[in-house]
C-alpha cells in the first residue's frame, strides 16, 4: 500500500441529527480530514443498498451512514432499517471481495460535533489501513 494513500470516503449523514453534528464541528472549528464528502439526506433509513454499493462502484474506498441516535430517529425506525441494511450490505461487499470494514453505520446526535470529528478521523484511519479499495477502475454495470 502507497503511504501517500488517501482514501476517497462518502458519508450519508441525516439532516436532523448527523449533519448538524458535521455544521457544529465545523463551527468548533474541529479538524476531521478532508477525505469525507458528506451527502446530506432527509433520514439515514433514505439511503438503499444500491446507494451504498454505487459509491463503491464509483470508485470510494469506504462509505459510512450517520444518522440520528437509535430511538431518535425523526421518522421513528429509519436508523434501524439502515442498520439491518448496512448489516446485508457488508454481506454482499465481502461475496465481491470488499473488505466489509469498508462499510459502516454510525449515531450521531446535533450536539455530537466533537463525536462526529472523531468518527471521521477513525474510520479515515481504519480505510486508510485498509488500502484502495480497487487496484483498478471498476467495471460499471451497463443497463
Ligand atoms: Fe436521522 Fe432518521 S431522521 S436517522
Amino acid at each position: 500500500m502507497s503511504e501517500n494513500f488517501e482514501p476517497r470516503i462518502l458519508a450519508y449523514c441525516c439532516q436532523w441529527c448527523s449533519y448538524a453534528a458535521a455544521d457544529l464541528a465545523g463551527a468548533m472549528r474541529l479538524q476531521y480530514p478532508a477525505n469525507v464528502r458528506i451527502i446530506r439526506v432527509p433520514c439515514t433509513g433514505r439511503i438503499d443498498i444500491l446507494h451504498m454499493l454505487r459509491a463503491f462502484e464509483d470508485g470510494a474506498d469506504g462509505v459510512f451512514l450517520s444518522g440520528c441516535l437509535l430511538d431518535d430517529c425523526h421518522y421513528k425506525t429509519g436508523n434501524y432499517k439502515a442498520t439491518r441494511r448496512v448489516a446485508y450490505a457488508k454481506q454482499l461487499l465481502a461475496q465481491t471481495g470488499l473488505d466489509p470494514g469498508r462499510l459502516e453505520m454510525f449515531y450521531n446526535s446535533s450536539a455530537m460535533g466533537p463525536q462526529f470529528a472523531q468518527t471521521c478521523r477513525d474510520f479515515v484511519g481504519r480505510v486508510r489501513e485498509l488500502g484502495p479499495a480497487w487496484t483498478e477502475q471498476p467495471q460499471k454495470a451497463t443497463a
